[in-house]
């Protein structure tokens, strides 16, 4: 896929705005937390790593699907690689803030970690860890090693692309499935 470097000019330009943007967003959401509970300031937080861990997940799965069925190797290999690097340096410190925040809700309610739906939202918290860290990470590692031999639409790499967007919709169903548990509270 053909790429086109942004000037430095280009990036400054949008860096401004953009911090701009951040700052004003955390100003309002400060407010909000403070007008309210420390339960529920830790909720926001929670809820809004969720959003970003899980919706960021959610997209790339949806456009892994649309470039499956357009065939379209290099968009294929192009998602590949963003998952990859969303699940190296975005998607994991995202997971450490929903767990410590859920944590925290738990400690400053006072609590029992045994209901079901805190036991669900943990074994899913570990089950994407182990996914994640034992079977993405090395396929991604792999992949980029048959990319040194193969290109994008040999059939091996496309199996391998195949291979690893299928495990991780396994796993964006099952962190789906704890967003469910955490509204719906089931058993409890
Ligand atoms: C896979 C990770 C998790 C996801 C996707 C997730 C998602 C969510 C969502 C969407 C809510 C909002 C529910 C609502 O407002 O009705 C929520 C609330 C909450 N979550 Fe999680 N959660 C996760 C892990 C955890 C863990 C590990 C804990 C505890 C150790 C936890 C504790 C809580 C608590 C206490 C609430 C507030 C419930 C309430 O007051 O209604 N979460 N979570």
């Amino acid at each position: 896929m053909e790429t086109t470097a942004l000037a430095p000019a280009d990036r400054r330009a949008s860096l401004l705005p953009t911090a701009l943007i951040g700052a004003a967003y955390l100003a309002v959401f400060v407010i909000f937390a403070a007008s309210e509970s420390w339960y529920t300031a830790f909720m926001a937080v929670h809820v809004s790593f969720v959003v970003l861990w899980i919706g960021g997940g959610l997209f790339l799965t949806m456009m892994g699907i649309l470039a499956e069925r357009a065939r379209d190797a290099q968009q294929l290999l192009a998602i590949t690689k963003m998952a990859a690097l969303a699940g190296e340096r975005i998607f994991p410190p995202a997971s450490i803030v929903v767990l410590s925040m859920g944590i925290a809700m738990q400690i400053n309610a006072h609590r029992s970690f045994s209901h079901f739906w805190i036991v669900f939202g943990l074994i899913g918290f570990a089950s994407t860890f182990v996914i994640g860290m034992g079977v993405l990470a090395p396929r991604s590692k792999k992949l980029k090693a048959l990319l040194t031999t193969k290109s994008a639409d040999d059939p091996e790499t496309i199996a391998a692309i195949s291979r690893i967007l299928l495990i991780a919709r396994v796993d964006i169903a099952v962190l789906l499935l704890v967003v469910a548990d955490m509204v719906i509270k089931p058993f409890s």
